[in-house]
Order: C-alpha cells, then sequence, then structure tokens
C-alpha cells in the first residue's frame, strides 16, 4: 500500500513548489500604446458646441424631403447616414448642432446619432481643411508603384504637417487611412470626394502646388470682385473650365481655370483606368471565330 501511495505523495509535496517558483507578476511591455487618433468624447469647443445654431438650407431641404421619400416613415431614422453626410457638406464637418439638427428631423434620441457619427470615420467631428487630403497606407498601397511611405512623406515635407492635421491657412488636413479600394492603382490619396492614383512623390507634390494655386486665385479673384468669403476651390463645375485636353508632367490630364491648371482626379500616369501601362499582353489577335458574337453589333 505504501509502495503505492509514494508517487502520488511525492507529486503533492513538489507541485506547491514548482508553482511558487513561477513568476507572478506579468512583465511590463515595452511596446507603445496606439491609441485612435479620433476624440469620441465630446468637448465643447468655440466651434463645435450645441448653443452654435444649425439648419439645413432651403436647397438641402428639399434633398432632405427626397432622402426621406426612400424610406418608409415609420423607418425614416434609416435616413441618418446620408442626412448627416449632407449636414457635413453644409457645415464643413459633423459638429453638435449638425448631429442635434438630424435626430430632430429624424424623431430619434440624439444618442442613437452621435453613435452613427463616432462610428464611421466618414464623419469629421472636427473642422477640416478646405482640402481633406485622406491618403492610404494599407499594404498593396505601401507595395504599389513608389509605395505609400513616399507618398506620405512627400506631403509631409511639402505641407509641414504630420498625419491628424491641418494646415495653418487652413487649405489642407492630412490624415492616413486603410484601403479606399483603388489598389489596382496604388498609391493613391482621396482628396475631399476624388481619388488620384498611380501618384509618385513628384506628381503629389504638383498636385498640392496646383491646389494651393487655385486657392490663392480664387481669393484674389474674390477679393478684386468684391465677393464675400472668398474660399471657393477651383472645381471641374466651374464654368470657365476648359477641361482635360492637356496632359500633365505626370501623364495624367489636367484642366484650366482661368490659367491655373488642376490634375484631373484619376491615374496620375496616363492610364485611363487600370489597364496595362505596358499595353495588350492577351486578346491582342482577331477572335478565331465570329459565329460565338451575335450577327447585329
Ligand atoms: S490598399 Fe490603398 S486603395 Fe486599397
Amino acid at each position: 500500500m505504501a509502495s503505492k501511495l509514494t508517487p502520488y505523495l511525492f507529486r503533492s509535496a513538489v507541485r506547491p513548489v514548482r508553482i511558487a517558483s513561477r513568476v507572478q507578476c506579468r512583465p511590463f511591455t515595452a511596446s507603445t500604446r496606439f491609441g485612435s487618433d479620433a476624440l469620441h468624447v465630446h468637448r465643447d469647443t468655440p466651434e463645435n458646441n450645441a448653443n452654435i445654431p444649425f439648419k439645413f438650407t432651403e436647397q438641402n431641404n428639399k434633398l432632405v424631403d427626397e432622402i426621406l421619400k426612400r424610406y418608409p416613415p415609420q423607418y425614416k431614422k434609416a435616413a441618418v447616414m446620408p442626412i448627416l453626410d449632407l449636414g457635413q457638406r453644409q457645415h464643413g464637418f459633423t459638429s453638435l448642432s449638425v448631429m442635434n439638427e438630424v435626430a430632430r428631423i429624424l424623431e430619434m434620441p440624439p444618442m442613437r446619432v452621435y453613435e452613427v457619427a463616432t462610428f464611421y470615420t466618414m464623419y469629421n467631428r472636427d473642422p477640416v481643411g478646405k482640402w481633406h487630403l485622406q491618403v492610404c497606407t494599407t499594404t498593396p498601397c505601401q507595395l504599389g508603384g513608389c509605395g505609400s511611405d513616399k507618398i506620405v512623406q512627400a506631403i509631409k515635407d511639402h505641407l509641414g504637417i504630420t498625419p491628424g492635421h491641418t494646415t495653418e491657412d487652413g487649405l489642407f488636413t492630412f490624415v492616413e487611412v486603410e484601403c479606399l479600394g483603388a489598389c489596382v492603382n496604388a498609391p493613391m490619396i482621396q482628396i475631399n470626394d476624388d481619388y488620384y492614383e498611380d501618384l509618385t512623390p513628384e506628381t503629389t507634390v504638383a498636385l498640392l502646388k496646383a491646389l494651393q494655386a487655385s486657392a490663392k486665385h480664387v481669393e484674389t479673384t474674390a477679393s478684386s470682385s468684391n465677393v464675400e468669403g472668398g474660399k471657393g476651390a477651383l472645381t471641374g463645375d466651374d464654368k470657365n473650365v476648359k477641361s482635360g485636353s492637356e496632359v500633365g508632367e505626370g501623364g495624367g490630364k489636367i484642366y484650366e481655370v482661368d490659367g491655373v491648371k488642376v490634375p484631373s482626379p484619376g491615374p496620375m500616369s496616363g492610364r485611363k483606368t487600370c489597364e496595362n501601362l505596358a499595353g495588350l499582353t492577351n486578346l491582342t489577335s482577331e477572335p478565331w471565330s465570329t459565329e460565338v458574337f451575335r450577327k447585329d453589333l
């Protein structure tokens, strides 16, 4: 009997010693803790507090009515995202007043609107510059072309700001974002609603310079014609735009307004979309038979 119990007694005696000898505390980790670059806790600021009145313009009110028609009346809160977007476009960013007005229109608790606006990064909870530069730094853009690291560096060097900041003149806000779905034309950047693709550091700087020149031009024109504000950007909607016939240094098309040249959105390498830059590599010969095609084409 004693010989049967010996191994058990031995193991029971050794176990506490083994446990006691283990390190009982977690070691400190030396790596940096990365937090989100967006503050999701509201703090009242002079430009963002509930006392700032916000109402949709007459034109946007008509758009709100149009949007609401897409949803059954009892589910009108489903329109929260497009109406928040409209508010952001009118006001420049999704302020507390914009969110409160959307909640009032949709008859939903303001907290439900805050939850949506703070979840989706497309809603800017702080004011952004006239041009919101969103540089994609996800893996395909890091590896494609010259790589997004060089684009980020070119922007930093030219504008003198790091991601998450706005230039002092209020023209550019620069952020790094995840994949924007244009990986085939990497590296790319989204500026407001437009994509600029196949970038190099040179074409990026040329683009920024063109935007700066257009802002200066608009301010000069506005001040000479006594137009209030004078901060509108040149866009393809301007009446005196000469569109896309000229080709810029990088190979992309440019448009011109009153002598100021701005690259058109899209690939800046001369590609039309995402075709092979080296030309066709297949489907280069005549089809072997016409029988497979419709005769009426
Ligand atoms: S990784 Fe940059 S657009 Fe997809």
